[in-house]
């Protein structure tokens, strides 16, 4: 058995791993997943085989008998993007398309690790709130893992193709009358009254799978971090999820440095954001968040004081971009580098443009930008944002003539 303990990072009390808790129940703070790393073989991570999340089961808190429910998640390229580089002004740009995940999200890494803990402590059921991809993740490892599963939408406000897929996999699907804040406030008291197990971010598993993004940047990049990691925050587990994996190998003393964690916001949706700017280590919850990035619309994000603690204590910024650069970055990483995303994840690229231009980054940082979504997820903000296919008659002349050469 890997020996762990579940920690409040507030408090430091500790619950057993039998215990179904979310977050202390003495304070109120998030727990952490906690590991004897002395007891860890550095060269067994180092040189672990196989591919994606379970590669590194030994930083995972789960026997090695265990049997995971997966549906081979991880594993995503890191693209080389010199195209972009050179156009946003900077040396060494990677992106890492998490969007190429089964279900189109990086949300599968922390629903592998978290389903499987579902599975190992026998719950009748799996729930979430989500902006979309979280439902979507869930729903397909549920159906994998044969347990029934409920989310929670908010009405109105979750991309097509995420719902699409909660639909197919076999969720029952609610779409609230609220914002996601609203629906995570419903499915927490839900899941405790109901004994259901709650799988969104607050939820420690869910980040103990999301780590191994730091863990796959750090492997191929030969164990040479990047200078800085540039990502969308939005209810803020992912960001504090690989500044714990770059941590871990550093504690392991696998890498030297851990990158500086950036975290980029909509304009309508920044309460970490502003928080990491007034040097305030509590959010000022949002009520009415706004962006066309809609896996990002959150206004109360429930990880923000690990995300705020991740983006100080590695020398990182947090920054809002506005919608119409959001846009505009989704194009360019659609039409120069071939990699195709959802609004949320063109944050991150809009995010680096800023900071560049603002010389809050220099010229010769190697920077790494987390794409968290495919681009298939929201195809409706295609349909608004692109040419709209022009319609011609059967006739080779009338198509010649319409070409743009
Ligand atoms: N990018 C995408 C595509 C997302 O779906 C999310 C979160 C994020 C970024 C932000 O990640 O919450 O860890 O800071 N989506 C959640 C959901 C909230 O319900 O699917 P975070």
């Amino acid at each position: 058995m890997r020996d762990y303990e579940v920690e409040c990072i507030e408090c430091g009390a500790r619950f057993s791993r039998e215990d179904i808790v979310y977050t202390c129940r003495k304070c109120g703070g998030l727990l952490d997943i906690k590991y004897d790393y002395s007891e860890i073989d550095t060269e067994r991570v180092v040189k672990a085989k196989g591919e994606g999340v379970w590669k590194y089961r030994d930083l995972l808190p789960f026997a090695e008998e265990t049997k995971p429910v997966t549906i081979n998640e991880g594993n995503t390229p890191l693209y080389g993007c010199d195209r972009l580089a050179k156009t946003i002004g900077i040396d060494d740009l990677c992106v890492k398309h998490e969007g190429l995940n089964p279900s189109g999200s990086f949300k599968d890494r922390g629903m592998t690790v978290g389903v499987t803990k579902a599975v190992e402590l026998g719950v009748k059921g799996v729930a979430c709130a989500s902006t979309g991809n979280t439902s979507a993740s869930l729903a397909i490892f549920a159906a994998k893992a044969g347990v029934p599963c409920y989310v929670l939408l908010p009405k109105g406000k979750v991309a097509l193709g995420k719902i699409a897929q909660a639909m197919m996999h076999g969720a029952q699907v609610f779409s609230l009358k609220g914002n996601f804040d609203d629906a995570l406030r419903v499915v927490r008291v839900l899941c405790e009254e109901e004994k259901l197990y709650l799988l969104n971010s607050v939820n420690p598993y869910r980040l103990e799978g999301q780590k191994t993004i730091a863990f796959e940047v750090a492997k191929k990049l030969d164990w040479e971090v990047p200078d800085r990691v540039i990502l969308p925050v939005g209810n803020a587990g992912n960001i504090s999820a690989i500044f714990k994996g770059f941590l871990e190998l550093k504690t392991l003393g696998v890498i030297d440095s851990i990158p500086k964690m950036t975290g980029i916001q909509a304009e309508g949706a920044k309460p970490i954001v502003t928080a990491f700017k007034e040097g305030k280590a509590e959010i000022i919850p949002e009520d009415k968040p706004e962006t066309i990035a809609s896996a990002i619309r959150i206004g109360n994000p429930v990880n923000a004081a690990k995300a705020l603690h991740a983006i100080r204590d590695s020398g990182g910024v947090a920054e809002s971009v506005t919608d119409d650069e959001i846009t505009e970055a989704q194009l360019m990483l659609a039409r120069m580098e071939g990699i195709g995303v959802e609004p949320a994840s063109a944050a991150s690229i809009a995010g680096l443009k800023k900071l560049v231009r603002m010389d809050e980054i220099e010229r010769d940082e190697r920077i790494v930008c987390i794409t968290t979504g495919h681009l298939l997820k929201d195809p409706e903000r295609v349909i608004k944002i692109c040419e709209a296919p022009k319609e011609v008659d059967a006739d080779v002349d009338v198509v010649r003539k319409m070409l743009k050469m």
